[in-house]
């Protein structure tokens, strides 16, 4: 049994309180590189991943998330130095179930690396807004990606986070 990875699975939990400082270009490969390994339709590995590192690009992504929440004041990516986009493709078949399997493949590949890392909504809406397109252009990417999910990555910069218990009938047997 792999009990490693049962640990990584049970113990990883969303991180909410990052330290400014960038995280490493092989920690980074690896979370990535674990999300290119995940579950797809079929498997066309119709996902396309996008790491934002620039001060300028996270900041905007920041505030277009921000937008969307309608709370321009906020920091939905909590000062996270890295935000990992994840877009469908057009050749996606499985739309966002494979951005799903994509995003928790890094959530916990994240947690293995020994970063933190939390689950970000409304990617979906951010690309579908002008400023959204306008990024996409911006970053010499198709108009046509389909925001999925996105991730909040770096150092945690709080205690780890302990668990809710778990709902008595989450499994059935019948
Ligand atoms: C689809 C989805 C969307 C989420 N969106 C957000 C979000 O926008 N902001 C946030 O702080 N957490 C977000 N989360 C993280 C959840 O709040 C978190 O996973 C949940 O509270 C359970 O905590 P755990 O991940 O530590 O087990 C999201 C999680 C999922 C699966």
């Amino acid at each position: 049994m792999k009990t490693e990875a049962l640990e990584v699975l049970k113990n990883r939990r969303a991180i909410r309180k990052f330290k400014p400082e960038q995280i490493t270009e092989a920690e980074l490969n690896v979370v990535t590189e674990a999300g290119t390994y995940a579950p797809t339709g079929a498997g066309t590995q119709g996902v396309q991943i996008v790491a934002v590192q620039s001060p300028e690009n996270v900041a905007a992504v920041d505030a277009l998330n921000a937008k969307v929440l309608n709370k321009p004041d906020a920091h939905p990516y909590y000062g996270a130095p890295t935000i990992l986009l994840i877009f469908e493709t057009e050749q996606c078949m499985t739309h966002e179930l494979d951005g799903a399997a994509v995003c928790t493949n890094m959530l916990n590949a994240a947690y293995a690396a020994g970063l933190g890392s939390c689950w970000i909504h409304r990617c979906k809406q951010m690309f579908e807004l002008p400023e959204g397109k306008e990024l996409l252009r911006k970053w010499d990417l198709p108009e046509t990606l389909v925001g999925v999910a996105s991730i909040a990555l770096g150092y945690a910069d709080c205690e780890h986070p302990q668990p809710k218990p778990r709902k008595a009938d989450y499994v059935v047997r019948v």
